[in-house]
């Protein structure tokens, strides 16, 4: 089983990326991000509105891996989308990472008055070769169909919130049909799942725990995911899911954990009440 996806544009994703959603404190960072780079980890998801960039970008430092083996995704926040806004935020997430390109960049939430020129903006980095990939986060279809009325670079991503208990098959094979890839974020349910006992006999099976049975679901299904944890043990282990295999059975009752219950914000409530 390969460890990455190819997206749309030829460029190769990790399966399986750190998250570090709400990981402030910064040797806490640096330390996940060492260990993760140590576990194998190829690849580290952070976002300016995560006020961690820098730390994540010290971790990657103090690593001492080749960049080019190293797959970073960052986002432009709300309050910076708009054409100039971006580009200056890009600017600052590169300084703040130490980096001179990222691997992907992509738009947070869809702002409906202002992801048009962010996406002008983005195409522009983009086409600079200083992000080697761009998407979206939280995009639903109306969003998509709306954005494709002015790009002209279609989106490789769509970061979106998905696990058993929001298995988001519409979204899904919405974006796979137009070749946009999908990544799981809170492909825990932000831990919410860990004690699932469904997941957890599963898991009885393949001597694996319920993380790792999640993370294979997600990735049999062709879906990256970036999970995210702080502890050395637990950011290991999350990676070790690529030596065992799921049966459709196995697959179909995880299927049928969805509840449609969120652990994050609702893209199209979220934009009303911005
Ligand atoms: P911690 O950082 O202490 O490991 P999600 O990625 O869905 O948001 O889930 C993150 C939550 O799940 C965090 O609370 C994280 O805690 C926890 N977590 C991450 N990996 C594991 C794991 N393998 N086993 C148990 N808990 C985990």
């Amino acid at each position: 089983m390969s460890k990455t996806i190819t997206l749309n544009n030829g460029v190769k994703m990790p399966f399986i990326g750190l998250g570090t959603w709400q990981v402030k404190d910064p040797e806490e960072g640096i330390n996940a991000v060492k260990w993760a780079i140590e576990a194998g980890y190829k690849a580290i998801d952070t976002a300016v509105v995560y006020q961690n960039e820098a730390a994540v970008g010290e971790g990657i430092k103090q690593s001492g891996i080749n960049r080019e083996d190293l797959f970073v995704t960052t986002k432009v926040y709300n309050d910076m989308q708009g054409y100039d806004e971006t580009h200056a935020s890009f600017n600052e997430s590169l300084e703040r990472l130490q980096l001179d390109y990222v691997d992907l960049y992509l738009i947070h939430w869809p702002i409906t008055e202002k992801y048009h020129e962010t996406w002008r903006a983005m195409e522009e980095i983009y086409e600079s070769g200083r992000a080697k990939a761009i998407g979206i986060s939280n995009f639903h279809p109306q969003h998509i169909e709306d954005l494709m009325t002015t790009a002209k670079i279609k989106p490789m991503i769509n970061q979106i919130e998905l696990h058993p208990g929001l298995n988001q098959k519409d979204l899904v094979a919405y974006c796979k049909e137009r070749d946009i890839a999908i990544t799981a974020y809170s492909p825990l349910g932000h831990g919410s799942l860990l004690e699932n006992s469904v997941i957890k006999e599963i898991g009885e099976t393949h001597n694996k725990s319920v993380a790792q049975v999640i993370l294979r679901w997600d990735i049999q299904n062709g879906i990256t995911a970036i999970p995210k944890s702080i502890n050395k043990d637990r950011i290991a282990a999350n990676l070790d899911v690529f030596d065992f295999e799921l049966s459709d059975d196995e697959m179909a009752k995880i299927d049928e954990l969805h509840t449609g219950e969120r652990v994050n914000k609702n893209p199209d409530i979220f934009v009303i009440e911005k």
